[in-house]
């Protein structure tokens, strides 16, 4: 159930890192939710997407709370860590694995302070229902919403529309939908990515 892996949805994470990066770079704070977030691959692949378009000192600006319900208690540590065997970085293309991992081990690896400072992981139910902060540019909910029923969908979406920004954006993964319940509250940023902006 907590499967992932470093650079899943790619294209999503990289579209989604330039509207952040287009829409809330005057903010002084960019706070960003990553809900579901397993073993950390995902908001650390955004973490590294957001410091290539931002560059080094508008970076300084993000903060990814790194969610999940983390049921055996075993993802803060490896999050906080960020710390990786090798096998699970083969998918980073080589130019970004080389600036932003360290080894320390034969087969071990780090991720850079950097992008390591950046994410905090809470530990958090979604359905509880209550939002782990408020005033996000962004949140990512990629392949958790599928597990829960209909009802419990829409109360988590609009949980995220109370805990987002105004023209915030909402990623989830390309095969999920958004509650027709909701349909006033978002709009779909194109086609070709599961990514919706909050109407205001
Ligand atoms: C398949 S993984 C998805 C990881 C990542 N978002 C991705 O797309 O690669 C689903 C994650 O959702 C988490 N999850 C399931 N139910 C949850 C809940 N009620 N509240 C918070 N997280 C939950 C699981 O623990 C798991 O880590």
């Amino acid at each position: 159930m907590a499967f992932s892996f470093f650079f899943r949805d790619y294209f999503v994470l990289e579209r989604l890192a330039e509207l952040i990066a287009k829409d809330f770079i005057g903010y002084k704070d960019i706070k960003i939710w990553d809900a579901g977030c397993a073993l950390g691959q995902e908001p650390y692949t955004l973490a590294i997407l957001l410091s290539e378009k931002l560059g080094y000192f508008t970076f300084k600006k993000v903060r990814i709370i790194a969610s999940d319900i983390d049921e055996m208690g075993e993802f803060e540590k490896t999050i906080t860590q960020a710390i990786y065997p090798y096998q699970d970085l083969a998918r980073i293309p080589q130019e970004l694995f080389q600036k932003y991992f360290q080894k320390i081990s034969d087969n071990q690896y780090q991720i850079v302070d950097e992008i390591k400072n950046r994410v905090v992981f809470r530990k958090h139910n979604l359905l509880d229902f209550q939002p782990v902060d408020t005033g996000f540019a962004s949140i990512v909910c990629k392949n958790v919403l599928l597990h829960f029923t209909s009802e419990e969908r829409v109360r988590v979406v609009e949980m995220f529309y109370q805990s987002m920004l105004p023209r915030a954006y909402l990623a989830m993964e390309q095969t999920q939908k958004l509650p027709t319940e909701l349909a006033d509250k978002f709009a779909l940023v194109s086609t070709d990515v599961n990514i919706y902006r909050k109407i205001v």
